[in-house]
């Protein structure tokens, strides 16, 4: 009969396509129980949008199978890993991961690239927040179709939902004050601590900012306040905005926040008719502002007047049409970069072990007594 020895052993040979280590070491393999050859266990992988989840799943079930084993009882589940320092007395200690989404230059899609990523991750199953950052020109709200102001519980402020995913933005105040959003920089930064510090964002896997256009007062605030996992950089194939993008991946670097990739939005206009694309603002922009800064690049997604009208009308494509080629370029996009972010999280998990068995060891020689040869 098969032992626990062997078990573990076999599934030491099956590795994560992208974190490159075996779901053992990872501790993807929890509660495992053989009873009268009957194996039983639990696998537990890095976050439900991850795209080789169904390939992984595959060889464990052809590995067990290998060693003899027909009775499998597996449960598949996902716990995303913490991919940011939290301390203690952090801001958001629930919170996971945060990614930014960036530009350097308006206009490119930050908006709509954060609110359908948002919403594919929260389908998938993730907790998921999303943080409008744009306090001058918030247009979160419009693209969510939201419309109720935000209430105050235990002197927190309650986040609305849409498509499972909570989110705040600034657009709800101005809707109650008819204000327009004239701040100077401080305020910009004060508002933008607030809704990081007052908001009940809860238990969440992945809180995304969506950041206003450029380099200014709410990116270096947010980069200078709270360990982020990582910045999205999105870029539009046009060299005038492939410029800026690079510009603004020299900033995050700077300030060294990794960079979770680059997407490229508006990348082709896709016949309806014979699907041949036309690459209208010319071909492999992002790929190249990648590659010049060997960050990864994370998907591109089509020109499509859907995904316009959606934006404007607070009926995002992923939640109108999830099985359209539209959403299915957003589902790409978010499920790698969920697998970058479980890579990220890894990287530190790994730095912070190599780190505290080099303190331990360090902590050894101070305590043990030195085997100084007697003269
Ligand atoms: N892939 C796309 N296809 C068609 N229209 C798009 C696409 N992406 C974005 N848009 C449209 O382009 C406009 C700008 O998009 P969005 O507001 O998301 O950009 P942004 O980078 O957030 O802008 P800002 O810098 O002002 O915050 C919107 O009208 C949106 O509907
Ligand atoms: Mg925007």
């Amino acid at each position: 009969m098969v032992t626990v020895d062997q078990v573990l052993s076999s599934l030491k040979k099956v590795v994560d396509p992208e974190l490159h280590k075996d779901i053992v070491s990872m501790g993807m393999v929890k509660d495992l129980v053989i009873n009268s050859g009957k194996v039983a266990f639990t696998l537990q992988l890095t976050t439900p949008a991850c795209p080789f989840n169904s390939e992984i799943e595959q060889d464990v079930r052809n590995t067990i199978a290998n060693i003899g084993v027909h009775d499998l009882d597996l449960k598949v589940t996902a716990r995303v890993m913490e991919g940011r320092a939290i301390s203690l007395d952090e801001i958001l200690p629930g919170v996971k991961n945060i990614i930014a989404v960036a530009s350097g230059k308006g206009g490119v899609g930050k908006t709509t690239v954060s609110v359908n990523l948002a919403l594919t991750l929260a389908r998938t199953g993730a907790k998921v927040g999303l943080l409008d950052a744009d306090i001058y020109g918030p247009s979160v709200p419009l693209m969510l179709g939201l419309k109720q102001t935000p209430t105050i519980n235990n002197n927190k402020i309650e986040p609305a939902v849409s498509g499972g995913v909570k989110v705040i933005s600034m657009g709800f105040f101005y809707e109650q004050s008819q204000q327009a959003g004239i701040y100077r920089g401080p305020i910009v930064s004060g508002i933008v601590k607030q809704f990081l510090t007052d908001v009940n964002w809860g238990e969440l896997d992945y809180l995304i900012i969506d950041l206003p256009p450029g380099t200014g007062d709410a990116p270096l605030t947010l980069a200078q306040t709270i360990p982020i996992t990582g910045i999205l950089i999105v870029t539009t194939p046009q060299e005038v905005a492939m410029n800026v993008a690079v510009k603004a991946i020299g900033m995050f670097h700077k300030l060294n926040v990794p960079i979770v990739g680059v997407i490229e939005n508006m990348s082709y206009l896709q016949c309806p008719h014979c699907s041949e694309r036309t690459h209208i603002f010319g071909k492999g922009g992002g790929q190249r502002v990648s590659e010049k800064f060997n960050v990864p690049f994370v998907g591109e997604i089509p020109l499509h007047i859907q995904i316009m009208t959606g934006s404007d009308t607070g009926e995002p494509i992923t939640l109108s049409e999830p099985g359209s080629v539209q959403a299915n370029a957003f589902t790409n996009v978010a499920k790698t970069v969920a697998g970058r972010i479980s890579v990220i999280a890894a990287e530190m998990k790994a730095t912070d072990e190599a780190e505290a068995a080099g303190r331990t060891l360090n902590e050894k020689d101070q305590t043990e007594p030195q085997n100084v040869p007697q003269s």
